[in-house]
Order: structure tokens, then sequence, then C-alpha cells
């Protein structure tokens, strides 16, 4: 009999028929659209199941996430933490939240948002932009896979690079920072800081009011990684006393952002909704089979999570 794979679908999938998913190795059935019996799931698919789902899941095997970030997963007090967790990754996704990076790092260092100030006035306005050799410096908070491609991409534009992980990286050209100790000599020296790290019960509200402090004035943050990271009303404050000059958002607390929220509207605050990086599905769903063939056959997988550590 081939094994069951339960998909639960992020809403931008839900327009992807049947036919998507299907696989001669695996019998696909979806969460929102089928009914179930749980105990005969081998497999389970998704990004941010509700909380308690998998629990009631009696006879799975293997849990895979559709995203790179696992928090989706391990902020569910009742995941079953025996159960193996692969996570999904994809050089293009680490290609595409490069692309993000680099290209609002060469907005702020450009200062291009002057240029459309003065565009919208029909004015013609110059400025003395910084040279080639004026180096800006931009700081990698989380120099994983994800964090090793945004330098790599950067490191062609001439910034001053450096990066911030719990242990040491060796990243040519890239200076690194280390563990809690170096955290403040790391921020004091970034005029753009991309954070990237995962979400984990040791992240969450780390870009809080008093990492801010820490951070050099007129400094830029963009945060890619998660919204839970960041303590949107400390960022809007350190704003707003011209401590900080500005922030690009791609990840928020609550997603969609809700309405009303204060960000929205922010002057020195660009927001996009969740796409640095998107998961694409053909990709993704290659990745569901390898690991189930995998899994069936009993070899190692890759991408494995480890739980303790939340990544
Ligand atoms: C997207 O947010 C991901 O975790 O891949």
């Amino acid at each position: 009999m081939k094994p069951k794979v339960l998909f639960l679908l992020p809403p931008g999938w839900n327009a992807l028929g049947r036919e998507t998913f299907h696989s001669p190795h695996y019998e696909a059935l979806f969460a929102d659209r089928d009914s179930l019996d749980p105990a005969s799931i081998d497999y389970f698919v998704g990004f941010r199941p509700p909380p308690g789902f998998l629990k009631t899941l009696s006879k799975l095997k293997l849990v895979i996430s559709l995203g790179a970030g696992v928090d989706g997963f391990l902020s569910d007090p009742e995941f079953p933490k025996e159960i193996p967790l692969v996570r999904f990754t994809d050089p293009q996704l680490g290609i595409e939240m490069a692309q993000y990076v680099t290209m609002h790092a060469l907005i702020i260092h450009r200062h291009q948002r002057y240029f459309d100030q003065a565009q919208k006035e029909g004015v013609w306005r110059q400025l003395m932009l910084p040279r080639a050799t004026d180096k800006t410096r931009i700081g990698i908070l989380g120099l994983g896979e994800i964090g090793g491609r945004i330098a790599t991409a950067l490191a062609q534009y001439g910034f001053a690079l450096s990066g911030w992980s719990r242990t040491r990286k060796e990243i040519a050209g890239v200076k690194s920072f280390a563990g809690d100790g170096e955290l403040g000599a790391f921020l004091g020296q970034c005029d753009i800081l991309a954070c990237v790290l995962p979400q984990t019960p040791g992240t969450a509200g780390m870009l809080n009011a008093g990492f801010f402090a820490q951070m050099a004035k007129g400094a830029w943050v963009i945060n890619v990684a998660r919204g839970g990271l960041l303590v949107e009303e400390d960022l809007i404050t350190a704003l707003d006393r011209d401590h900080l000059a500005g922030a690009v958002l791609d990840v928020f607390r609550t997603e969609p952002l809700p309405e009303g929220n204060p960000l929205w509207a922010h002057p020195k605050v660009t927001v996009t909704p969740h796409i640095a990086g998107i998961t694409d599905p053909r990709a993704a769903l290659a990745h569901v089979e390898n690991s189930v063939l995998a899994f069936e056959a009993g070899k190692a997988l890759d991408d494995i999570v480890d739980v303790s550590r939340g990544y």
C-alpha cells in the first residue's frame, strides 16, 4: 500500500489543482478538502498547522515543512517532538532572499527614496552620493545558508560586510561576530542590519529597545526572517526618536499585517507582504517526494531540524 501524505496548504497554494500533488510514490490527501482518518496518515506536509493538529495524527512518521523556517511547527506546545521534522531548503529561495536584501541595501545606499520624492515633486535635485569606495557597512544577523548567500551577493558591490551568529562562521570577506558577548560590538558597526535569524524561544523578541539602542545612530533594519523576532512598538519608538533612519519589513508579528497597524503608514517603513523568498511549489513537491522515498527506504534525510535548537 502506498504511504498517505496529508497536505495542509498555505493560502497562496489553494489555487493549485489536485493533480499538482500527484505522485506515483504516495497517495496525496488534503486536510481541508478530504474526509480523513487521522490514524491513517504517514506523512504531513505544511507550513503553519493549527496548534494541536499534528498530535491527532497518531501514525505519523515524518513532518515535512514547506518553509525554511519551522517556527510554525515548533511554536505548537503539543508538537510531537519524537517525530522527525524536515525543513525545506532550496538554493533558489536563498538567491531570492539575497536579491531582496541587495535591492533594498542598494536603494538605501544610493538614497533612492530621495530621488523618488524629488520626482514626485517634479524637481531636478542632485545629491552627492557615497562613492564606490565609501563602504556602507552591512551586518547580517544569522549566518546560516541564507545569510551566507546574502553575504555572497552583497560582496560584489563593495560593502563592508559582517555577520553575527551563535557560533563563529568563516566566510571570506565577512567579519564574523559570535555569541551574546559580541552582539553589541556587531550592532554598533552596522549601517544596515539584515535579519535572517530563525525564530526560536531564544530569538523571539530579540530586536527590541535594548537591541536598537546598541545600533549605530542613523542605521537601517531589514527584516526578512520572522515578525516575532522584532518588537514593532520598540522599532517605531527608535524610528520616531530618529535613532534609526528606517526599516524594510517583509515579515510581521501578525500576518497579514492588520489594517490600521501603524507600520503600514509609517514614513520611515517599507512594508512588503512576506515575499522576500517564496517557496516554489515545484521545488517543494520534489523535496516532499525525495523525503518520502528516502524515509521509506530507511535512508538518512538531509535538513532534519534539531528540535531542541529550533532550526
Ligand atoms: C518562508 O518564510 C520560509 O520559511 O521559507
